[in-house]
């Protein structure tokens, strides 16, 4: 195996991997590589490893750096497998070793590679571990990619190791960005539009938390290491994941016995406001048709809500509804969302609506197969008056369609 160096006493140990790699559905043609790195330190540490498939064979290669036994940390960034999946090959025989990961990441890496006797030290945003000779500090960068990721900073050799973050997809055999044989700033682009846009959000929360920080080396877990014009690279992301598609528009339209669907209604609207979406709140039963309409025809996103009274929705707003597919609502996108008590069929009878209604549908199956989040539902159903957990569900679900309509995605 190369001896790659990447700092003093930092070495990379991953593995190139040319295949046409299938991932998150797609085809990675040019190949990608998983970067696992080495801090040969007194307490040397190992900070992520490599894809699944690979686990074996990257433990066999860190032998020619180390003797696994002195390997006293091994740092967990992210739990997906492409970059946890040499954990359990590796801590096998690195028995000395503690892993270190975040809160939301223990269970996950416990639960898929039968860890569970295994002593973890669980860090939190800001804390820094001292591993002899360097000082790593962690970062919580939560959705970039899934929930439970961390940056590591080494602040000896200001090398930041953001894991899928400043990643691309590509097999280089070239380690560095200065070496490319090509400008790799395509490469860069796609990965984040693919991997990292959809949580744009936390990119922005990201980079506020790097602002103080000087770095001179990204080494991330995909292709290049970036050593060169390293802040154009930071300057990329924050401009990608900045509002570029102003003047979006949203309605909810929406009928309420006792007033719970409303308070979700008004939620939704105060959330998309704030991230500047124009919102107009439409109470079916208090409205002209004609001018519920309207507010559909004028908007970009259309959220429906209703509760459930005799196991149907209620008020006026199934006459809404029936006529929608005579409006043409195809660039729209349209959700359902209600409060109810025990069964909320009013819900699921509004969504059949839209299924009809010729708009694309929010639906938490795609939501999932899109983003790979899991906190955002819908149709959205809340039991009953919405409480301060029901609260936070709305509140991701409007962001999350602000998010869809600011991004034209
Ligand atoms: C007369 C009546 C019938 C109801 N029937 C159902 C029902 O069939 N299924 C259900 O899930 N909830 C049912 N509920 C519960 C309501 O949907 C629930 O209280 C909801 O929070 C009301 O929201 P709203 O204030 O927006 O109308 C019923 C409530 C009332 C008052
Ligand atoms: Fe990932
Ligand atoms: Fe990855």
């Amino acid at each position: 195996m190369d001896k790659v160096l990447i700092g003093e006493n930092i070495y990379w140990a991953g593995k190139i991997d040319d295949r046409d790699v299938p991932f998150h559905r797609l085809t990675l043609t040019k190949g990608t590589t998983y970067n696992s790195y080495l801090l040969k330190t007194l307490k040397p540490t190992i900070i992520d490893t490599v894809d699944m498939a690979f686990g074996k064979e990257f433990v066999d290669n860190l032998k020619n750096l180390i003797d696994l036994k002195e390997i006293q940390y091994i740092v967990i960034n992210h739990t997906e497998p492409d970059h946890s999946g040499g954990l359990g090959s590796l801590a096998a025989q690195a028995k000395n070793a503690v892993i270190v990961c975040t809160e939301h990441a223990v269970e996950e890496l416990k639960e898929m590679y039968k860890l569970h006797k295994r002593e973890f030290l669980v860090v939190k945003d800001g804390d820094t571990l001292d591993i002899g000779g360097k000082t790593l500090r962690f970062i919580e960068t939560p959705y970039l990619h899934t929930r439970e990721t961390m940056i590591t900073y080494c602040e000896e050799d200001k090398v930041l190791f953001p894991c899928d973050i400043f990643s691309t997809h590509v097999a280089n055999y070239e380690y560095f960005n200065d070496e490319a044989k090509e400008d790799i700033t395509e490469d860069f682009v796609t990965y984040y539009k693919l991997i990292m846009h959809p949580h744009r959000k936390y990119v922005q929360d990201m980079i506020l938390k790097l602002k103080d920080l000087d770095i001179k080396v990204i080494a991330p877990s995909h292709g290049y290491i970036l050593r060169k014009d390293v802040q154009s690279f930071i300057d990329m992301y924050d401009k990608m994941s900045k509002n570029t598609v102003l003047d979006k528009k949203a309605a909810i339209v929406y009928s309420s016995m006792t007033g719970n669907t409303k308070k979700i209604a008004s939620a939704l609207k105060g959330v998309m406001e704030e991230e500047s979406i124009t919102c107009e709140l439409v109470d079916v039963n208090k409205t002209e048709k004609q001018e519920v309409f309207n507010a559909i025809k004028k908007a970009d996103a259309v959220l429906f809500g209703t509760s459930t009274k005799y196991a149907d929705m209620i008020g006026g707003l199934e006459e809404v509804l029936k006529e929608l597919k005579t409006l043409n609502l195809d660039n729209k996108i349209v959700g359902a969302f209600g409060s109810y008590g025990w069964s909320g069929e009013g819900i699921e009878v509004t969504q059949d609506y839209l299924k009809e209604s010729g708009a694309r549908v929010l639906n938490t199956s795609d939501i999932i197969k899109g983003t790979g989040m899991t906190d955002v539902s819908f149709p959205l159903r809340i039991r009953f008056s919405p409480k301060e957990e029901d609260m936070e569900s709305v509140g991701r679900a409007g962001v999350y369609v602000a998010e869809l309509l600011l991004n034209d995605l």
